[in-house]
């Protein structure tokens, strides 16, 4: 029997003639000849990291493929990811960003859909795109839809709306980990009230994240961004950080509460709190700094945040890591309801899926975990595992 995860389909590298910089280009997997993943932003990025990161794009895709649902319209696509080694505050990143984009330009037209990640945001990628020649980030899709016209507008009107001065595309992802979050206290019988809540990263995600919590009555008590951790043990005020981001997700610490205090880089890891969100960077918790954590759930907002083996030791002192391709896989997944037309450009209708759609997934992934015995993020994959095949015979590869 062939592996439901071969090696990946295309794999590249590019140098910019200019700077030096490197940047990469990994398509895992395409459905109906089609894929899907974000462009990331981040000195010390590797194909290593674009190849992962490619690969959990699969498998998000595949988790929200239900082949029993006949009334969706998404039909989920292949896996992909690009990654640009730079500093995304260099003044020079702009520039690479656009040359990035020029030179993988047959790609995005033909097989690669993309957007914001990590470093980078949906304005900044979508103005780039344009001055590389590009009429969308996610043009390869358009041959797939019914109503190419309405579908581009209804998702404009969605980037367009904005709640409480966050665009809804900021948010969905936030929403998404939050239920992700709620959904596990639910099933321990944990009240929302009062459990405590540590982040890593305050920016798209991070940011929507400690919103969805605090309003659900969480209370937010540590966050990390790029200058280090900022903590209250009685409840942060997490609307006023919101209003004191600068465009990369980092607070203004002039804008801090008295009681709100600054604390060093890795204390948000071993804040006292029952829940912890890595919404930051890749591989932030390894077989070292776990031993720190204290909280009874781990919750991946960020892709990759903990290390195989930092798992494992979690795991064997009874802490749950919900996994990177379940918890985050809100923002990718609305873009294509919204684009093929399960959702319209409304807020509460794209919450109301989402969290329908994440409720759910982490359910059928505990179960499964539950039934095998294994970790939440094995049982993930085992799930895709089990549908990739389904997907291929149904769709092919190749358009
Ligand atoms: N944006 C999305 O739609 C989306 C969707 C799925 C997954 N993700 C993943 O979520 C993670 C965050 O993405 P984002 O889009 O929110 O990024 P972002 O650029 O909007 O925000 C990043 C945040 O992390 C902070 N940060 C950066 N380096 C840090 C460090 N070393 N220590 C502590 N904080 C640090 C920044 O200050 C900022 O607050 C990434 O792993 C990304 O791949 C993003």
């Amino acid at each position: 029997m062939t592996s439901p995860f071969p090696a990946p389909l295309i794999s590249l590298t590019w140098t910019d003639h200019v700077t030096g910089a490197e940047g990469y280009l990994v398509v895992d997997r395409l459905v109906r000849g089609v894929s899907s993943g974000g462009l990331r932003m981040r000195k010390g990025c590797t194909l290593a990291e674009v190849a992962g990161l490619a690969r959990g794009m699969t498998m998000k895709e595949a988790l929200h493929f239900d082949a029993e649902d006949t009334q969706a319209r998404y039909i989920p696509l292949g896996g992909a990811k690009g990654g640009i080694d730079c500093d995304p505050r260099d003044p020079a990143a702009y520039g690479v960003l656009v040359r990035f984009l020029r030179a993988v330009r047959p790609y995005v037209e033909s097989v690669w859909t993309t957007g914001e990640d990590l470093g980078l945001s949906q304005d900044l990628v979508d103005r780039a795109a344009a001055e590389a020649g590009l009429v969308s980030t996610v043009q390869a899709v358009f041959p797939l839809l019914d109503d190419e016209e309405g579908a581009r507008r209804r998702l404009a009107d969605a980037f367009a709306v904005t709640v409480d001065g966050l665009g809804l595309d900021e948010l969905v992802g936030g929403c998404g980990v939050a239920e992700s979050v709620l959904a596990a206290l639910d099933r321990a019988g944990v009240a929302h009230a009062g459990t405590r809540v540590s982040l890593q990263g305050f920016g798209t995600m991070g940011g929507a994240t400690a919103r969805f919590l605090s309003r659900a009555g969480l209370a937010v008590v540590a966050i990390a961004d790029v200058k280090g951790t900022i903590a209250d043990p009685s409840g942060l005020d997490v609307e006023a950080l919101l209003a004191a981001r600068d465009a990369h997700g980092a607070v203004d610490r002039g804008a801090l509460r008295k009681g709100e205090e600054e604390l060093p880089a890795d204390a948000w890891l071993a804040a006292d709190a029952e829940v912890l969100v890595p919404a930051a960077v890749s591989y932030a918790v390894d077989a070292v700094n776990q031993a720190s954590v204290r909280a009874r759930w781990v919750v991946e907002a960020a892709n990759m945040p903990v290390l195989p083996e930092a798992e494992t030791l979690l795991a064997a002192r009874g802490i749950t890591v919900l996994p990177d391709v379940v918890v985050n896989s809100g923002t990718n997944a609305w873009w294509w309801w919204t684009l093929f037309g399960d959702v319209e450009a409304d807020a509460e209708e794209a919450f109301g899926h989402t969290r329908r759609a994440m409720r759910a997934l982490v359910g059928q992934v505990l179960d499964r975990a539950a039934a095998d015995g294994c970790t939440p993020r094995a049982a993930a994959h085992a799930l895709a595992a089990d549908r990739l095949p389904v997907m291929a015979e149904r769709f092919g590869w190749y358009r």
